[in-house]
């Protein structure tokens, strides 16, 4: 990939930092998740797995000095499996490692079958102050389907509880295009959740992800139409009742996008610490973005902490796969993209979007205007498509 000459070199610029801390255990494994998840056998060892997560920050820090930290994301696995105390150790010793800022955003990802009344106010008082439920869906029948440990009650009960707590942003996951799913039933599920008015949705369509059960032994998912239609009929419904589809994924209400995921689709720097965790800093002195990616197995990422081997995979991006990174991560959004904005998070000329933004204009995916890039109707429909014309050669 083209690199402009030192002189007339675009610089790498910092972005904003986040956090991302994973927690990896659940009950037991859903068929269809392909996350770094384990079925939790016996207790938690939260002790360890804490003072392990301040070791593996550690190693971090240098690379991050003087930098603020704008969100944490504890994700799972089901983070609500921890106590509210455990949470709030770590929250203290992230605290006094790293400058948080004033407003942060510290989300938790929580299973409403884990989670009794009390548990949302303590981890409110340990500083949390964002929760992201994973609903998928209020129909028992597809609940089972889909391995969950919950039903339509308990997910109810787990949104009061909530809202209940003073959480007044979170975030409900649904799944769609579930086996046997009818457009009325994904529908129902939207409706159903915004009986509750939440300020964020995320809906997810149900993939079949390699090595997973449902990969192996595949469920009926319905027919590619009433999958459209299904889109189209939901989105319509979220539009109406005032969400912005900010990520093909996501929709929020004014002013309540995830600022920690935005920062990701934006390019923005993370650390990631525990078991299977990704990290991503840019290292402007070093002309360099870097990433890392920690040890999956839970046990054998503890273990690390006795010689500091936390770290499985790491090093600095080659300049022939950012600007793919770049754009498989930013064309997921709907705002525009500013070229100015793609050089100083890649530190390369917008020449090297090239030949895939010439393509993608052809094929009418990307539309330009002066500065800016506006994904197309028709990209947003095929965005793999979209995001394919980038691939490195
Ligand atoms: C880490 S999980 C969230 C927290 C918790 N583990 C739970 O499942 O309740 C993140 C979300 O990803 C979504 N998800 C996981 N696997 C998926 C798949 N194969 N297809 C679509 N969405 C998926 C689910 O909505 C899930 O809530
Ligand atoms: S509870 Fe969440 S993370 Fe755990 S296996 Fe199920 S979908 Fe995956």
């Amino acid at each position: 990939m083209l690199r402009v000459p030192r002189d007339q070199a675009v610089s790498l610029t910092l972005p904003p930092l986040s956090l991302y801390i994973h927690l990896p255990w659940c009950v037991r494994k859903c068929p269809y998740c392909d996350f770094n998840s384990h079925a939790q056998r016996g207790v938690i060892p939260e002790t360890q797995y804490v003072a392990a997560l301040m070791a593996d920050l550690e190693q971090d820090l240098p690379q991050v000095w003087g930098r603020t930290v704008h969100s944490v994301f504890f994700g799972g696995g089901t983070p609500s499996l921890f106590s509210a105390k455990a949470i709030s150790d770590i929250l203290d010793g992230v605290a006094a490692r790293l400058k948080l800022a004033p407003y942060a955003e510290i989300t938790l990802e929580a299973n409403p079958g884990t989670v009794e009344h009390d548990r949302f106010e303590a981890y409110r008082s340990a500083g949390v102050n964002r929760i992201s439920l994973g609903v998928q869906t209020f129909d028992n029948a597809k609940l089972k389907t889909l391995g969950r440990i919950h039903d339509g009650d308990q997910a109810t009960a787990a949104i009061r509880a909530v809202i209940e707590a003073g959480f007044d942003n979170f975030n409900l996951d649904l799944m769609w295009a579930l086996p046997g799913q009818s457009v009325d039933q994904a529908l129902a599920d939207v409706e159903q959740a915004l009986h509750f008015d939440p300020p964020h949705v995320s809906h997810y369509q149900l993939t079949l992800e390699p090595n997973t059960v449902f990969a192996a032994h595949p469920p009926p998912l319905p027919e590619e139409e009433t999958v459209w239609a299904m889109q189209d009929a939901c989105g319509e419904r979220l539009m109406r009742a005032g969400f912005d589809n900010y990520e093909i994924s996501a929709w929020a209400q004014p002013n309540r996008a995830c600022r920690h995921n935005l920062n990701y689709w934006r390019f923005g720097d993370y650390i990631g610490i525990g078991a299977g965790a990704s990290g991503k800093i840019t290292l402007p002195a070093n002309e360099s973005v870097w990433r890392s990616r920690r040890r999956k197995i839970p046990q054998s990422w503890m273990n690390a902490a006795g010689d500091g081997s936390f770290v499985a995979e790491q090093g600095d991006v080659a300049a022939s796969d950012l600007a793919f990174e770049y754009m498989l991560n930013r064309t997921r959004l709907s705002e525009d993209i500013a070229l100015s904005e793609f050089s100083a998070r890649t530190g390369l000329d917008r020449d090297a979007l090239q030949p895939g933004l010439s393509r993608a204009v052809e094929l009418g995916l990307l539309e330009v205007e002066g500065d800016r890039l506006i994904r197309t109707e028709r990209g947003t429909r095929c965005l793999n498509d979209l995001q394919a014309l980038f691939l490195p050669a």
